[in-house]
């Protein structure tokens, strides 16, 4: 049995006084039947250690520690309270060109500091338009999730580089294609491949989620911007324990 995931992403949004919106979402889903994850900018990890969510960061080094002026190290995420990262996400893919391989080597790293991870994987419009979807995930999947991952570390996300933050979103018949074919290669590859959560995101919102949520092999959402406020996550929160 795959739990469901609602996993939401803050990327470079939040300070202290946005913590609130936690403690609204809290006091809402105290007796959630789903697993809740949120991924805070890294300097509110600390601080969202009162919550009763799971905490992931949005990145982390593939080293333990050493000369990386800025970066964070999944030991150092680990010790401020997170028990997740988040490895590969297109923004990062985009903005500091990281690679499959550096992907893999951030995921162990992941692995090694006791994190489970949500690795990214998703296609470009121009990939989508050119055919090429599913030659994309292959090689995203082979060469950014490793060898160890299993059912208990690893989460994928499906986030189709055009659905994020457009407001555009696959058809469910696009997003169901992808998430069986992703459920295949993980069954090939790993043994517990069937029990690995695959989320969907980009442009998840209250009024779309419970239709993606019915499309068969998705096991969450990985949520942007309606993860910010509690009034936009919680109906999410809502429709994934209803599915
Ligand atoms: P939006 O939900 O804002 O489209 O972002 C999706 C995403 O990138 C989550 O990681």
């Amino acid at each position: 049995m795959r739990r469901k995931l609602a996993a939401g992403n803050w990327k470079m949004n939040g300070l202290r006084a946005d913590l609130a919106e936690l403690q609204t979402l809290a006091e809402r889903h105290s007796d959630a039947t789903v697993d809740i994850l949120i991924c805070p900018p890294a300097t509110l990890i600390c601080a969202c250690q009162e919550t009763l969510f799971d905490i992931g960061g949005q990145d982390c080094h593939a080293v333990t520690a050493g000369a990386h002026t800025g970066d964070i190290s999944a030991q150092m995420l680990a010790d401020a309270g997170a028990t997740y990262v988040i490895t590969g996400h297109s923004e990062r893919r985009a903005d500091h060109a990281e690679t499959d391989s550096m992907i893999a080597a951030k995921s162990m790293a992941a692995y090694a500091a006791g994190l489970s991870t949500v690795i990214c994987i998703g296609e470009t419009l121009a990939e989508r338009d050119a055919g090429t979807t599913l030659d994309i995930i292959d090689r995203q999947l082979a060469g950014s999730v490793p060898a160890n991952a299993t059912a208990y570390n690893t989460v994928i996300a499906y986030e189709p580089v055009w659905a994020i933050g457009t407001g555009k979103v696959p058809t469910l018949a696009q997003i169901g294609q992808v998430h069986a074919h992703i459920r295949a290669r993980l069954t090939a590859r790993f043994t517990d491949g069937d029990n690995m959560r695959i989320l969907y995101g980009g442009s998840v919102k209250g009024s779309n989620a419970a239709e993606i949520f019915a499309v068969p092999e998705v096991d969450g959402a990985l949520v942007g911007g309606a993860s910010l406020k509690a009034d936009d996550f919680s109906p999410i929160i809502t429709a994934l324990a209803a599915s």
